[in-house]
């Protein structure tokens, strides 16, 4: 039912303050002042203590479900102090990657049933590791035969780009990275301002939807090109290749995100003042850094649109040809959460201007069951 919406994709990217509260009901506790703030995850309460002695986290997924591990890296990296690594799922099986009794594998995937990543599954038991799925689908193959994880509870996600999927799979992993990450004193004061973070995340999601006109008229301007690129660094390396992959997926169009950091190695090379880019640069501990990379994209007469947080606008534009996309900031971690939601509205709108089918893109299908 896509109710007053035109597509699901639609009623999906704007339903997502509505999922992340589901996703995170009855799993955030906020005690009154004396009382400490934390967070429950039922799936995982008995096997916390075998995550937290584990080697090394290697998160495994495919698309989507890939980016948002990816996201939720550098959180699980800081509060967990185990290593993380990331798997894409057929890659991990083509190489018959490294994974031993000691890692836990975390397998994420929002049918639960994408065959690359049950193939992956299949492996990391047999070679003895924890398996823990996070899905967004009860009674999946991933839900019934890993050996603990965790319900995503975003609701049927039917648009076939994954939208809502992506913000809850976030969600959920930054939960983990507090789950894993225990009481520390050390780190009491950063646990707190992130759950408080994600208490007021709904609302955030609800400020920047608000920029669904903007985004519009961004895909006007964007629809006839052939290419566009996304440079993201950080907490929001991933929100560029998700942001890309949305873009490439329904509109069609030929799309990259990159590592800022990367830029000066390669990609430079394509810069000029036809091919437009986005650069995402949210206030952060990168911010310097992407002012940096935006100087040198100006000064190669790139053509710009910087995503940046409210009030930067002035700071971060380097001229009057540079469109900027303003988002509320919440919490570093936190942050791609909010950063997705106008390269979604991009992407959505890009597609039905251009005229494709934005719930059922060519040759692509919800849930890739065969290899
Ligand atoms: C569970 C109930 C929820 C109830 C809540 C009350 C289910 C599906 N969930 O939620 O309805 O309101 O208790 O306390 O009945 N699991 C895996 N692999 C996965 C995902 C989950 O093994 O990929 C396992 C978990 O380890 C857990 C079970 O499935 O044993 C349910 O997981 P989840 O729904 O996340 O648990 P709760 O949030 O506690
Ligand atoms: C498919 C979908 O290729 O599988 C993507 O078209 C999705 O949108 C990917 O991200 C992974 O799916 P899942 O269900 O494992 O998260």
């Amino acid at each position: 039912n896509k109710g007053n919406y035109e597509h699901y994709m639609q009623k999906e990217i704007h339903e997502q303050p509505e999922s992340l509260t589901t996703t995170m009901r009855g799993r955030l506790i906020r005690g009154g002042s004396c009382k400490a703030k934390t967070v429950l995850l039922g799936g995982l309460k008995d096997h916390l203590k075998t995550i937290r002695r584990s080697r090394r986290i290697v998160f495994v997924g495919c698309g989507t479900s890939y980016n948002a591990a990816l996201a939720a890296r550098p959180i699980l990296e800081e509060l967990s102090g185990v290593p993380v690594t990331m798997e894409i799922a057929s890659d991990l099986v083509d190489r018959q990657g490294p994974i031993y009794r000691e890692d836990t594998a975390v397998f994420v995937s929002q049918s639960g049933e994408t065959a690359d990543t049950l193939l992956a599954f299949e492996y990391a038991l047999e070679n003895g590791a924890l398996c823990v799925g996070i899905t967004n689908t009860v009674g999946s193959a991933i839900a019934r035969h890993t050996h603990c994880g965790v319900h995503i509870n975003a609701g049927a996600e039917i648009g076939v780009a994954s939208t809502k999927a992506y913000t809850s799979q976030i969600v959920v992993m930054a939960m983990l990275a507090l789950a894993i990450g225990g009481d520390a004193i050390s780190s009491q004061a950063r646990r707190e301002a992130i759950i408080d973070g994600l208490f007021d995340l709904p609302n955030r999601v609800r400020e920047v939807l608000k920029l669904d006109h903007e985004m519009k008229d961004l895909a006007k301007l964007l629809m006839a090109e052939q290419s566009l690129l996304v440079f993201g660094r950080g907490y929001n390396y991933a929100t560029a290749l998700e942001g890309a992959l949305k873009v490439k997926e329904v509109a069609l169009m030929h799309s990259e995100g990159m590592l800022a950091g990367e830029m000066k190695h390669g990609p430079l090379a394509l810069v000029d003042e036809n091919l437009p880019i986005i650069v995402i640069a949210t206030r952060d501990t990168c911010f310097r850094l992407q002012t940096a990379v935006i100087q040198q994209l100006h000064a190669r007469k790139g053509r710009l649109i910087v995503m940046c947080s409210k009030g930067d606008a002035a700071s971060v534009s380097p001229g009057e040809s540079c469109r900027v996309i303003e988002v509320p900031q919440v919490e570093d971690c936190l942050q791609p959460v909010v950063n997705i939601v106008p390269l979604q509205l991009l992407a959505y709108h890009l597609t039905v201007l251009k005229g494709y089918n934005v719930d059922q893109p060519r040759n692509l299908a919800k849930s890739v069951t065969t290899q």
